[in-house]
């Protein structure tokens, strides 16, 4: 380090003393910043207004201003003397409540000191083992500011007057101003383009279904990181090549997280057995549902891993309630709304477990209002939540529940939708539970034998391990990203949803003019999240219709 020339140090001062002096840091053109900080300071004369000194220095080559602000006294504070030090270009204001950064690369970014303290990170404030806080947010005194503040545009450095008390001169707070723009972990951000779900009809999961061997998933952890990509954008994927043993879903399960334990177990078994008491475990037809919609917390994922499945029948089949819901939004707005703020009832009522909750079908999430989760179980739907039996009765709440689910299954079980296979001896589905509706065509036991064995893992796990996948096996998380390589599809998506929903408002049509069809907007970009691919509505064709099979629902 060595002192700027006497001629660049008067420059600062000239520039400190002129009228520049009401703006904490001089930069070399006046910025937005910049002009934003004089006028505060003009509506606030009593803040900071005795700039003590200026001068300019140079920090490994770089020009740094360091310049000393006199702090007004506050809150029974004395007087304090903050010292600001900003390599240039970058630049810095401080203000009663926030310290504002700007630098070319990263723009303006404006940070509450309150907020700044209680984000420190340094191993007195956060232990670097156990990654816990060692004080409490109300800890911090209300008027904590910086004493000293560093900052190159890329890391700021920041020592505190009025510090929690036990901190003493030494405590230095450090972060990378990435962080400080996103301090919150990214795949536990539902919205976050990170975590968008490509949303899928049959077809392109025909294509896009992600298979990997048992090997694969247990040993090499880039092609199991390419497996939890796929099933983070999809909510669908198989495991292949497993070996013949009942204990092995409990090992592809915890690879992923903990076991989700439920009166049924930590792994449970679906297969006929006399006097079912779950549907599932009878060999009829068990139509489109998710698992446990009466438990306070459903499980985020589920596995089935078939054992045996010689049976004429039994197919799996699935769809993804988040394309359903998006048409829905899009072409019957109403319904979407309805069943997005309506109540059905979930029960599970047995001599030894009595379980019930009421959940929308589409719940939204309280803050976005994007969706979130999809709620549908009919087999284990309860009586009507009591205040919707109320507006039932009489009133024609009851009608409009019905035509808003009898559109959902119009569109959920649209031959686009359903995606089906027969899974076989040694293959294991894995899927987002609270995303993806799983149903199973019925079978005959007379035929063969039929045996899955199944478990449970929580979302919370699954989101952290994402969040893992992608750190440490980012190149193969990015690589095996199903939006990537998409492109070529999109014509073809948005063509089958446009045909899809046409499908949908004619069904609708049929049934006499219902509301939902004059409120239906033009069909957009309804069958992926892949944006802009807007489609022109054709004549509605009621030869279509007859594609539909019995509109009787
Ligand atoms: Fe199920
Ligand atoms: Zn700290």
């Amino acid at each position: 380090m060595r002192p700027a020339s006497l001629a660049a140090a008067r420059r600062v001062s000239r520039g400190l003393a002129g009228p520049a002096r009401r703006s904490f840091v001089t930069s070399v053109r006046r910025s937005q910043v910049e002009e934003d900080a004089m006028a505060r300071l003009t509506s606030n004369a009593v803040l900071f207004n005795a700039i003590k000194s200026g001068r300019l220095i140079e920090q490994d080559g770089k020009a740094v201003s360091v310049m000393r602000f006199k702090r007004p006294a506050s809150n029974g504070q004395p007087d304090s003397i903050v010292q600001m030090e900003v390599t240039k270009p970058a630049e810095a204001y401080l203000h009663t409540e926030n310290l504002v950064l700007w630098s070319a690369e990263h723009g303006r970014t404006t940070l509450p000191l309150y907020y700044l303290r209680d984000l420190c990170k340094c191993p007195k404030c956060v232990d670097p083992h156990s990654k816990q806080r060692s004080f409490r947010t109300s800890d911090i005194p209300k008027d904590v500011h910086p004493r000293v503040v560093r900052w190159d545009g890329t890391h700021l450095e920041v020592e505190w007057a009025n510090d929690i008390s036990g901190y003493g001169r030494d405590h230095t707070s450090r972060w990378n101003i990435k962080y400080l723009r996103k301090p919150i972990l990214d795949p536990h951000e539902q919205t976050s383009p990170n975590m968008k779900p490509l949303r899928w009809t049959s077809n392109l999961m025909n294509r896009l279904q992600h298979w990997v061997s048992y090997e694969d998933y247990m040993k090499d952890d880039a092609k199991f990181a390419a497996a939890m990509r796929n099933l983070s954008r999809l909510g669908l994927i198989f495991v292949k090549d497993i070996p013949d043993s009942r204990e092995i879903v409990a090992k592809i399960a915890t690879r992923m997280g903990p076991l989700r334990n439920t009166f049924y177990g930590e792994t449970w078994d679906v297969k006929t057995v006399p006097e079912a008491k779950n549907v599932a475990y009878t060999n009829q037809f068990l139509g489109f549902h998710m698992d446990l919609m009466y438990m306070n917390e459903p499980p985020g994922y589920q596995l089935l891993h078939c054992l045996e499945n010689s049976c004429d029948g039994g197919e799996s089949l699935f769809a993804d309630t988040f394309r359903a819901a998006n048409i829905m939004k899009n072409e019957f707005p109403t319904e979407y709304k309805a069943l997005s703020r309506r109540h059905l009832g979930y029960e599970y009522n047995h001599d030894e477990h009595k379980y019930h909750n009421t959940r929308p079908v589409f719940q939204l999430d309280p803050k976005t209002k994007e969706l979130r989760y999809v709620n549908y179980s009919p087999p284990f739907q309860s009586a009507l939540p009591e205040h919707e039996g109320k507006k039932g009765s009489g009133s024609q709440s009851y009608p409009d529940l019905k035509r808003a689910l009898s559109h959902l299954i119009k569109i959920m079980e649209g031959q686009h939708s359903v995606f089906q296979l027969k899974l076989n001896p040694g293959e294991c589905v894995i899927f987002n539970n609270r995303r993806i509706v799983h149903a199973r065509n019925k079978f005959n036991t007379s035929s063969g034998s039929r045996w899955l064995a199944g478990a449970y893992v929580d979302e919370d796990a699954l989101l952290s391990r994402y969040a893992v996948c992608g750190e440490k096996e980012h190149t193969s998380w990015k690589a095996a990203d199903p939006f990537v390589g998409l492109e070529g599809l999109r014509r073809d998506i948005a063509e089958t949803s446009a045909h899809e929903a046409k499908l949908a408002l004619a069904e609708a049509r049929l049934r006499g003019g219902e509301k939902g069809v004059e409120e239906a907007g033009p069909l957009g970009e309804v069958g992926s999240a892949l944006q802009g691919q807007d489609t022109e509505p054709e004549p509605i064709k009621q030869s279509k219709v007859s594609e539909l099979g019995n509109p009787n629902l």
